[in-house]
Parts: C-alpha cells; structure tokens; sequence
C-alpha cells in the first residue's frame, strides 16, 4: 500500500516555470503536463500527460501547443485546455471518453498546487499558506532539488533540526541546536505539528551573521509549523542577546527569516524538494540575496547527499529493522503519525521498505 495521502494539494511547481509552453512534472507518481493558457487570464492547466491514444507523452516533442490546444506528436490527438480531445485524425466523430484527466489548479504564494485524489474532494481554503513568499516586505530566494529518497525522510529530516550541528556545520548549524531540547504540540484539529527550540544564548553561524551582521552570541529561536503533507514553515528570528519581542508582538529588534519547504513525492522512492527563504532586512541588497541562495542551495543538496544514502540503505536492507526514538524525534513521528491517517493506513508506521 502506497504510504502517500493522496486526497491532498501539493506543490507541483513555482508560478515562474510554467510559462505559455509544455511542461511536465511528475506528482505522486502521476505524470501532468502545465501551460499557462494565452486567453483570459493566463491561468495555469494540468491535466495527464499521457495521450488517450497510445499514450505519448504530450510534454515531448514533436507534441506542440497550438494556441491553447495541444497537438499529439505521434498521430495527431488534439486537446483543449480543458483536456477534452477536440479532433482525431482520420474521422470526424471524437470518441465521448477521449478527454484527459484534469486535475484542481490553484497559483497561489508563488507555487502552483496540484489536487491530487478525487477532484470532488479539493477545496482551495484548505491549501496551507506561505505569505511572505510574495509579500513586499520580504525579499525571497529559492529553489528546487530533486531528491532520490521517499518523501517521509524529508519529513523526519525537517522536523528534527538538531542536525543541523552535525550535517550542516559551518553553514547553520551550532553546537546549541543539537544541545538545546524542544518542545512538540500537535493542533489536531488544524492538522499542524509545531516543534520549537529557543536558544537564547547561541553561537550566530555564518548564514545568519553574514546575511544580518550580527556578531558574537546571539538570541536564535526555531518556530516549525508542519500541515502535512507538503507544506512545512521554518519560522527562524535572530535577535541580539536579550532582545525580545514586545508585548504586542512587534518584533522591531530582531530579524525574521521563514524558510518554506515544500515536500512533494515524485513517486514513492523519489520527491521534489522545493525550498524557499524569506526575510524582513536587507530587502533590497543583491549581495545578501545571492549569499543567502547559495548557502541555503548548499544546506538543501547537504541534506539530499544524505537522504539519498538513507534511501538506499532501506531499499536493500532485510525487513524488521527497529529505529530507536529519542525527544528530538517527538515531532517526526507526530508527522508519521499524522501522514500515516492521511494516507489511510493504520497507526504510526516507521519507515520501512516497500
Ligand atoms: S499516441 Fe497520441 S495520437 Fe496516438
Ligand atoms: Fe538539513
């Protein structure tokens, strides 16, 4: 059985790849093919992108997008906007079922999120949000790395940041982040798992002292919000030591950093690592931008080099293995718990081979 819920939106892309030319991307293991329509309002499609015919995909050349139809590149199939087939070649009647599955699209905070599942079922309220990905008073970087592991190791990797001290020294990670406990809670209403670890009296590493011009020790406070399945917040503030917001909730004296993943499976072994940094200061210095896209670049492919290992170390070891969870892993197996009824399966599932 398939461990990917799969009556949810996830993020199949950022609004700025798809443009008025054929794209695909694969979602949970469903291939879709996007373009951005020249009528109207440029909205975003998706629908298969395999033909009804003999199931050329309608994303490879010699396939082309005419106007706002697409033509297939092996015999012809033609295809609106919609999906429905509009002409065949050889005949005037176009079979009644030659339409292509078309899936719930909404563009919104700089992705473009797919419903994937029963369509009866998608409502656009319920795409969690990210703000500050298009808000003026951030300035935002990011990106997307293909990563050849399942998407639950993302989950597990995200929601326990101690590891950053040792996968990701040098870059983010200090001595306090491993050092310092969390704190877990599960709004099970909502659906969100927070985890937070404070560090008030922290070493600033080069990420942040570089990018914000702190110097010497620090106030670092780490604020995750997770909506599984794909949406996961970083809320990160640095402040100088003893600064603390005020009783209003204005933040004047500190800085802000949202650091958003989306976490989309590809297939069951491989996901998309979409990955996003947002932040309140040096809105407009190119020079911060560019340091904090590549560091961040860099802690992201850090991550991937060793989710990738993982993969292959449970795609070949013999069934039965028992992890063993300490508290830092208190948020990772609420998420699991949490994917697991999403998925519809029974109980917390470790993540084991399939
Ligand atoms: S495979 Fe597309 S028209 Fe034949
Ligand atoms: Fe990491």
């Amino acid at each position: 059985m398939s461990s990917i819920p799969r009556d949810q939106w996830y993020v199949a892309a950022y609004g700025r790849e798809i443009g008025q030319e054929l794209f695909s991307r694969t979602v949970c293991g469903e291939s879709i093919l996007f373009w951005r329509t020249r009528a109207g309002t440029g909205t975003v499609t998706a629908m298969s992108d395999r033909c009804v015919h003999r199931r050329f995909p309608l994303s490879e050349a010699p396939s082309r997008l005419v106007d706002d139809q697409v033509v297939c590149g092996y015999h012809g199939f033609t295809y609106g906007a919609d999906g429905v087939c509009v002409a065949v070649p050889g005949q005037t009647r176009v079979p009644r079922t030659a339409r292509l599955k078309n899936y719930p699209v909404v563009e919104q905070d700089s992705f473009v999120w797919v419903w994937i599942g029963d369509p009866a079922e998608a409502d656009a309220a319920r795409i969690p949000r990210a703000p500050w990905l298009v808000s003026p008073d951030y300035t935002t970087v990011s990106g997307m790395e293909p990563l050849k592991a399942r998407f639950e190791l993302l989950v597990d990797n995200l929601l326990d940041l101690s590891h950053e001290t040792y996968l990701h020294g040098g870059y983010i990670g200090t001595p306090e982040v491993a050092a310092t406990p969390i704190t877990t809670a599960v709004d099970e209403a909502a659906g969100v798992i927070h985890v937070s670890r404070h560090m008030d009296d922290a070493e600033c590493p080069p990420f942040y002292a570089k990018s914000t011009g702190l110097t010497g020790r620090i106030m670092r406070w780490q604020d995750i919000e997770y909506t599984p399945p794909c949406l996961y917040k970083l809320h990160s503030r640095i402040a100088p030591l003893g600064v603390l917001p005020n009783e209003d909730g204005s933040d004047p004296g500190a800085f802000h950093v949202e650091v958003v993943y989306a976490i989309t499976p590809e297939t069951e072994h491989t996901t998309h690592d979409f990955w996003a940094v947002a932040r309140d200061f040096a809105l407009d210095d190119q020079g911060v931008s560019d340091f904090l896209a590549e560091q961040n670049r860099t802690v992201v492919l850090q991550d991937v080099a060793a989710l990738d290992v993982l993969e292959q170390v449970i795609d070949t070891e013999p069934p039965g293995y028992q992890e063993l969870s300490i508290n830092i892993d208190t948020g990772g197996l609420a998420a699991r718990r949490l994917l697991a009824e999403l998925a519809g399966q029974d109980g917390p599932a470790a993540v084991h081979r399939s």
